[in-house]
């Protein structure tokens, strides 16, 4: 009988370990140790053995009993084991994206520019002002003491869209807005799209944007003007890069410039014209007219102003002949310009 459990036992232990699944574990293990299992029977043969004799067998079966146990919860574990791992495997989702929708967007060349240009300002302290793009004559004229029939009118086609209302041809309204909504002293930035009635060629766009600045305050003069403009054409062109003001003309400065900036190129450009100087922007000291229009008094504060062509700032920055180009949205184009 000994014999038989000892054999039992091993010839068990083998099974347990080829067995091949948790569910074939299962009926093995019910068919050794079940109600009427081999182990079972054999624990009910120990019946009609003597006293003595069924408490030496009963303690064999038991120990083997034992380790059959420990053997199938071992084995029951490292099927169960398998068999997750395999069941994971066989449902797994590939969580991955094709790689072509995960291409992340940048800044159009435009924004790039504009946010470099206003964060700089503010950094000196100027505070952004936006103004409105559909705006009245007045605030786009006459309050910038453009009168009615003044030929600077000439100078900037307008699209009207109303009786005295219109697509404002300049951020300057925003100089007249600003004014008239904070007290001096004022620094303020206003940038935004303005429209023209032009053609669109290689330097004109009925549609594009200025970067308006205006300051008013007690005692300023042309040196403050100049030393900003000096300081910002450095910032935004290069170290290097000088500013000389020529006499101009606006009905709302007084005395008015126009500021070109020295070429980096040596020996003259396409974009300098050979000439060593790019036209940059249009500036002067606000028109006293104008400071009294909102109701400033021009014998306590002065104020200065300039405005920019945003477009034509970034196309002598990125070397750009073409103003087109950054409105077309071609993606080979715009993908170069990354920040
Ligand atoms: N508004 C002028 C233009 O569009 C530029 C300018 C702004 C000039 C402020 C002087 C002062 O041409």
């Amino acid at each position: 009988m000994q014999q038989d459990i000892q054999q039992l036992l091993n010839k068990v232990l083998t099974s347990i370990q080829e067995v091949g699944s948790t569910d074939k574990l299962y009926d093995l293990k019910v068919q050794v140790l079940g109600k009427s299992g081999e182990l079972t029977s054999i624990l009910k043969g120990l019946r009609e053995l003597t006293p003595a004799q069924k408490s030496e067998i009963g303690k064999i079966v038991n120990d083997a009993k034992a380790k059959l146990e420990q053997a199938f919860d071992a084995r029951q574990i490292e099927l169960k084991h398998q068999e997750t791992t395999a069941l994971l495997k066989s449902q797994a989702v590939d969580i991955s994206i094709d790689k072509h929708l995960r291409q992340i967007g940048n800044f159009h060349p435009l924004s790039i520019t504009r946010n470099r240009i206003v964060n700089w300002f503010v950094g000196l302290g100027f505070v952004v002002h936006e103004s409105p793009e559909i705006d009245t004559e007045y605030y786009n004229f006459q309050a910038l003491n453009v009168l009615d029939d003044h030929p600077a009118r000439d100078m900037q086609d307008t699209f009207f869209v109303g009786d005295g209302v219109l697509l404002r041809s300049h951020t300057s309204n925003g100089q007249i807005r600003a004014m008239e909504s904070i007290k001096p002293p004022l620094k303020i930035l206003s940038p935004g799209t303005v429209y023209r009635a032009d053609n669109i060629d290689a330097t004109h766009s009925p549609m594009f944007h200025q970067i308006e600045g205006l300051v008013v305050d007690k005692g300023l003069t042309m040196g403050d003007l100049k030393g900003i403009l000096s300081l910002f054409a450095k910032f935004v062109f290069g170290e290097k890069t000088e500013i000389r003001l020529r006499p101009s003309y606006f009905p709302f400065t007084e005395p008015s410039v126009e500021v070109d900036a020295s070429c980096n190129c040596k020996s003259g450009c396409k974009i300098c014209r050979g000439t060593g100087w790019i036209e940059i922007l249009g500036a002067g000291m606000v028109n006293q007219k104008v400071l009294s229009n909102c109701g400033i008094n021009p014998s306590r504060f002065s104020g200065f102003a300039f405005g920019m062509g945003l477009e034509r700032i970034n196309n002598i920055v990125y070397g750009i002949t073409d103003i087109r180009h950054l409105y077309e949205n071609d993606l080979r184009f715009l993908r170069q310009f990354v920040v």
